[in-house]
């Protein structure tokens, strides 16, 4: 079933309550500044195609200085979008349940510094796309940022035509449920696979990922899968229709894309090396490393940063580590394989920021770091943000008042969790952006908040009213002490490992 209004895109069921790391502006402006370019100073960001808006709910919670406005055309998504939004008491958020054709003839919307929209290029019409090249025509500012993200190719290359067997198979479970849809979906795709269709033998891999779309939720495979138009893009096709809203491309927000050495071959590099225009390398490179989902950051109007602004900004630069450290893992992944981080530059870098928030000078000037190339700890920061493990953190200009607009917000979300498990992340005022926090943390965090004297029975109280279960070994756990019991294992770690990590990201 299609409505009118979606123009041929999912609206049966609504998107996940997903958290995208680079649509936070701290991490943009660093990837700017990691490339060389100047980024804005941004106090408007608009997200376009915002689904559940928690994305931008978040960010304006852990950003108060920065006016948001985000527009879903589904009617469903924006009002959950705009619930948390006055549960979370934020005042400077707006959601418009508006499509991308009225968003564009709006009057009313100030000029951007950051335009965003995730996992929605490939998922619309020609129109569509029009449509927000247009608005970001109109509405980005001079040396603003726009961060996008696309199925590329070639990396789905072989795997277009599962997709098309997806649909194929859905037509067959024509006007039933969307899930039934996707069930009988899979199912006709398994069948294929499991009589040796050829596809799947002359495309290795291919029967991997239909193994892998099986395990996944069937609200996100609604939405990648299941709309009207699907198209992964190259890179160049892409840069050339953003060129008609004065766009260049800087760089990918995903930043170990920027690491060579793990991605790239010697032999690969230099054939790389020899292109000078930026979008052919760019589609060649994608050839390289069989680039399936691109996350580009382009600019309008580039203007380089001078060696000596480049070095100032980065000398002010403070950064932290932003998970426990028992998660860090000293390898690193990239087309090429895993690298392993060397541990005569990590470890003595890790310990400096579990320590607290320090700028690339206190860094230089750390005994540990004292004698080593500063390129290195600046290489070693970007891996270390790349992978997620480490936020470039905001100023202290304002840091007050994002303290208590980050308290508001997570404790909205915290109250959530008591029923649900779907939000995922509490917001950071110390970087601006999110931390993964899952229902148990959440819910171990709000007895601490609301001074209960057995964090564990607290929780066990709140999942078993919803008859969540905790998991043993993979298996659910039946009986009501084996629950409180793991409950309280989970809470020794918490206090331990997660309690101090989110004091110091000021959530806790
Ligand atoms: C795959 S979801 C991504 C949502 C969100 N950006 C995220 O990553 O969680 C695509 C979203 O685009 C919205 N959308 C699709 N076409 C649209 C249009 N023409 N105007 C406004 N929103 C649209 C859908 O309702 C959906 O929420």
């Amino acid at each position: 079933m299609t409505t009118d209004w979606s123009a041929g895109y999912m609206a049966e069921v609504s998107y996940t309550h997903g958290f995208y790391r680079e649509l936070t502006p701290s991490l943009l402006e660093f990837a700017a500044l990691l490339s060389g370019h100047r980024a804005p100073q941004t106090l408007a960001y608009c997200e376009l195609g915002c689904g559940q808006g928690y994305s931008s709910n978040l960010l304006a919670a852990a950003n108060p200085h920065i006016q948001f406005h985000a527009t879903d055309f589904n009617p469903t998504q924006v009002v959950g979008a705009r619930d948390l939004a006055a549960a979370a008491d934020s005042t400077n958020i707006t959601f418009y349940e508006d499509s991308f054709g009225e968003f564009v003839a709006r009057t009313d919307l100030p000029d951007f510094d950051i335009i965003a929209l995730h996992g929605i290029y490939s998922w619309i019409s020609d129109k569509h796309r029009g449509e927000i090249v247009e608005f970001i025509r109109r509405r980005l500012r001079p040396g603003g940022l726009v961060y996008i993200s696309y199925n590329t190719l070639p990396g789905w290359a072989a795997a277009m035509p599962l997709r098309r067997l997806l649909v194929e198979g859905a037509a067959g479970a024509a006007g039933k449920s969307v899930f039934a849809r996707i069930e009988e979906a899979l199912r006709l795709a398994e069948t294929v696979s499991g009589v040796n269709g050829r596809y799947f033998a002359h495309n290795p891999g291919v029967a991997d990922r239909l193994n892998r779309i099986k395990g996944q939720s069937r609200a996100y495979l609604a939405h990648e899968f299941f709309n009207e138009h699907w198209t992964p893009f190259y890179h160049g096709d892409v840069a050339a229709e953003l060129a008609a809203a004065k766009l260049s491309w800087i760089t990918s927000a995903f930043l170990l894309d920027r690491l060579d050495a793990i991605n790239l071959s010697p032999e690969q590099q230099q054939v790389l090396n020899q292109i000078d225009d930026v979008s052919r390398r760019e589609t060649l490179r994608d050839f390289m490393v069989n680039q399936q989902f691109r996350r580009d950051i382009f600019v309008k109007g580039a203007v380089r940063l001078l060696t000596g602004e480049s070095h100032s900004l980065w000398a002010r630069q403070r950064f932290t580590l932003s998970v426990e450290r028992t998660k860090v893992s000293m390898k690193v992944k990239g087309a090429m394989g895993e690298a392993v981080l060397q541990e005569e530059v990590y470890v003595p870098l890790l310990d400096a920021l579990e320590r607290g928030c320090p700028s690339f000078t206190e860094l230089l000037t750390d005994p540990a770091l004292v004698a080593m190339n500063p390129q290195r700890v600046q290489q070693a920061l970007m891996v270390l943000v790349g992978v997620g493990y480490v936020q470039p953190v905001l100023s202290d200009v304002g840091a007050e008042e994002r303290h208590q607009r980050c308290r508001a917000f997570n404790e909205a979300v915290m109250r959530r969790a008591r029923w649900s498990s779907e939000l995922q992340y509490l917001a950071s005022p110390v970087f601006g952006g999110a931390v993964m926090q899952d229902q148990v943390s959440q819910l171990f965090l709000l007895a601490l908040t609301e001074g209960e004297a057995d964090p564990s029975a607290f929780v066990w109280r709140a999942l078993s009213r919803n008859n969540q279960r905790m998991f043993r070994d993979g298996k659910p756990l039946t009986d009501d002490a084996d629950n409180l019991t793991e409950l309280r294992g989970k809470y020794r770690v918490f206090q331990v490992d997660t309690l101090p990590l989110l004091r110091r990201l000021g959530i806790a």
